[in-house]
């Protein structure tokens, strides 16, 4: 079934630092999907933690938040149809091992806590974490 759906996007702190944020969204857009908002952030730690709140707990949480706060990240709000399936197809596995050569993660991330992008998992995750990321978008 297909749907008009918006996802969120990150480029973290490890996709900034390779200056490959126009290759991300260009991949993107070269699958049809379009850029509905775009900004340039230095994450505050409070915000890091509610966008990874179902983590918190997991062995990994400290240095995924130590991460995330690290450098600026790229934000976007990516719009298009079936944008979350599509956008975490393009993003590739969250392993990079996993990840296939093609999908940015296969062909730029290396490890599994710097695998320079982030996506929304689903339609409701999206709406929540677009409210987190953009409350200046919230009508
Ligand atoms: S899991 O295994 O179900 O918790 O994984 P997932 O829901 O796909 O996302 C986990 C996010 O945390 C980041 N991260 C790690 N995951 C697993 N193991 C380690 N060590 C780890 N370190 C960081 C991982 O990159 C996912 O980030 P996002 O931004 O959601 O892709």
């Amino acid at each position: 079934m297909s749907a008009i759906e918006k996802t969120l996007v990150l480029v973290k702190p490890d996709g900034v630092k390779k200056h490959i944020c126009g290759e991300v969204i260009s991949r993107f857009e070269r699958k049809g999907l379009e850029v509905e908002a775009i900004k340039m952030i230095q994450v505050p730690e409070e915000l890091a933690k509610k966008h990874y709140e179902e983590h918190e707990g997991k062995g990994f949480f400290k240095d995924l938040i130590a991460f995330i706060t690290s450098g600026p990240v790229l934000v976007m709000v990516i719009k298009g149809e079936n944008a979350v399936a599509a956008v975490r197809q393009i993003n590739g596995a969250t392993d990079p091992l996993k990840a296939v050569p093609g999908s940015i993660r296969g062909d730029f991330a290396t490890s599994i806590d710097e695998n320079v992008v982030h996506a929304s998992d689903a339609p409701e995750t999206a709406e929540r974490e677009i409210g987190l990321w953009f409350p200046e978008l919230k009508k």
